[in-house]
């Protein structure tokens, strides 16, 4: 049997095993998909170690996500647009690194009916995870991009990187005063330390969605402040992580996983 895995440190608190483990019971696969344990100064000797032990692929989490890309012999575009590698296949000689996280995104913003095209949509944060939905975004063709952080030079430096694919307008969050969105996506990592950074006020346009990439408890700030400021609905990331691991799951397997059920357990 193929063995799979995730791969990270800390790693047991991960949902893969369990979403992989319903993907592959409701397709009839038989799978070894465990979570592994890998600290950042062995990545390098352990992956070459597992493809010995023939090993078939690895979804990446923190903290190797960036650094595992010095270990693929072969990157996709999405991987190398995000920076950031999130799945390893198995190649004869190595490993392949693709990137899901945008496109799980993207198809959970469409399975909860949330529209990008055409729309005036925010990116809160400039960090690894907010590079990597940058290109999945404007491939959508929002009316308009704009990302805001705290520190001012991470979006300027995004904004050039993604120059070729569209207008990415680089802001501070102060500097946001007086813009309205329809679609205000969470990137920071301020959830996980605590509360959201000060915002202005009305950035939320009548009827505005609210998404969050943070799902559990890292959630909570971004949907109690999204609420107040007058957000129709807030979204947590759970549903991309179902998504993205469905992607990597059909990378895989070559079946295209229905995750309404998966999402719906997790739930
Ligand atoms: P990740 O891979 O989760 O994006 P990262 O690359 O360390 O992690 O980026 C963290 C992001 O969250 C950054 O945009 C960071 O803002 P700064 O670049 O200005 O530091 C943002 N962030 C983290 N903690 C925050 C907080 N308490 N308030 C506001 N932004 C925060």
């Amino acid at each position: 049997m193929k063995r799979f895995a995730v791969i990270g440190q800390p790693v047991a608190h991960s949902l893969s095993p369990r979403i992989h483990a319903a993907f592959a019971a409701a397709a009839g696969i038989e799978l070894d998909y465990q979570a592994l344990a890998i600290d950042e100064a062995d990545l390098a000797t352990r992956l070459d170690a597992l493809h010995d032990e023939g090993w078939a692929g690895f979804n990446v989490t923190l903290p190797h996500k960036q650094t595992v890309m010095a270990r693929c012999e072969d990157l996709s575009e999405a991987a190398r647009r995000a920076g950031a590698v999130n799945t390893l296949t198995r190649t004869d000689s190595g490993w392949q690194g693709d990137n899901t996280d945008g496109t799980g995104l993207v198809r959970d913003l469409a399975r909860a009916g949330v529209v990008t095209a055409g729309q005036r949509v925010l990116i809160l944060g400039a960090g690894g995870a907010a590079r990597g939905i940058i290109a999945p975004l404007l491939a959508t063709r929002p009316a308009s991009l704009v990302i805001s952080n705290r520190n001012p030079w991470k979006p300027e430096a995004l904004s050039e990187a993604f120059a070729d694919l569209g207008t990415l307008t680089p802001r501070t969050h102060w500097a946001l005063k007086g813009d309205a969105f329809d679609l205000v996506i969470n990137a920071t990592s301020a959830g996980h330390s605590g509360p959201m950074p000060p915002m202005p006020d009305e950035l939320f346009a009548d009827g505005a969605v609210a998404y969050d990439l943070s799902y559990g408890t890292a959630h909570a700030p971004f949907a109690e402040w999204a609420k107040a400021e007058g957000a129709r609905v807030v979204h947590d990331g759970l549903g991309m992580l179902v998504e993205q691991a469905a992607a990597s799951f059909a990378r895989w397997h070559g079946v295209t996983p229905d995750t309404a059920p998966v999402l719906k357990a997790l739930r």
